[in-house]
């Protein structure tokens, strides 16, 4: 067991894909759940399938993670996947889409955290989302590479700063499911092949997998900083 039950578990990003399965899995376990994203109709429609409360958060405005925290009472469990973001390489892709991981998914992970230290218990635990592109590129995505591993770092200068509360990172290898479902069918299985070909496993993750290590980390009393790779393998091949 992870330790959740009874515990304040809040997921941004938590109206879909990994977080939605994280959410589903700490409301089994008897955690207290609240998800933040932001479209209203999703979060709805998972807060009652899961048993949640919910609130619209945009990570990427601030006054909005003002709001979103401070109608909160107390914050035991804080995952932070909620991002959006343009992929490709240096010689095609605008500056703005460039920016835009570091914006979402490095900025807004920094600032929800930023605002969550009010209402975070003595022992509370942080699970950022990375991805294990930061430790083996896939292909022409510098800066999207770049940013995961600026989330790791991230991580680790957290842990430091904010103990006893413990902050760690989850950096997923490929994952069928929401994010991947969105895509063209044609991309997805190419990448999904060549994925398979390239992790020790061959095959591509499940969003239940990655819950299972986050879950993990909520719960490790003794693990802070660290940076877990539920991918197949993929780093080391
Ligand atoms: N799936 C993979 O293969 C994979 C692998 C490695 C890492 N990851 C990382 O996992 C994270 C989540 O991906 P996923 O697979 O779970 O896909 P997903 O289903 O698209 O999840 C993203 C969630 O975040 C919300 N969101 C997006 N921008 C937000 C913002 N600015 N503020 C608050 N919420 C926001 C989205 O809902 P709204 O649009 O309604 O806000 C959505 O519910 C991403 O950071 C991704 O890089 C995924």
């Amino acid at each position: 067991m992870s330790g959740v039950d009874g515990r304040v578990v809040v997921v941004i990003g938590g109206g879909s894909g990994i977080g939605l399965a994280v959410a589903r899995r700490a409301a089994a376990e008897g955690a207290k759940v609240h998800l933040g994203g932001r479209t209203p109709e999703k979060l709805a429609a998972a807060a009652a399938e899961i048993g949640a409360t919910w609130q619209v958060v945009d990570t990427t405005d601030q006054e909005s993670l003002a709001a979103f925290f401070g109608a909160l009472d107390r914050v035991d469990c804080l995952f932070t996947p909620g991002a959006s973001y343009t992929v490709g390489p240096l010689r095609e892709l605008s500056d703005e889409d460039a920016a835009s991981p570091f914006t979402t998914k490095f900025w807004g992970q920094y600032h929800a955290v930023k605002h969550a230290v009010p209402r975070l218990a003595p022992d509370a635990s942080i699970v950022l989302m990375s991805g294990a592109a930061s430790v083996r590129p896939p292909g022409a995505a510098p800066a999207y590479v770049a940013c995961n591993a600026a989330v790791e770092g991230l991580g680790r200068g957290l842990a430091v700063e904010l103990a006893p509360v413990r902050v760690n990172v989850v950096a997923p290898g490929t994952i069928d499911g929401n994010l991947w479902a969105g895509r063209p069918a044609g991309v997805r299985e190419a990448s999904f092949a060549q994925y398979r070909a390239d992790t020790l496993l061959h095959r591509v993750g499940t969003e239940s997998e990655v819950a299972d290590a986050v879950l993990y980390l909520f719960g490790s009393t003794y693990t802070t900083g660290s940076t877990l790779y539920p991918d197949g393998g993929y780093a080391l091949r």
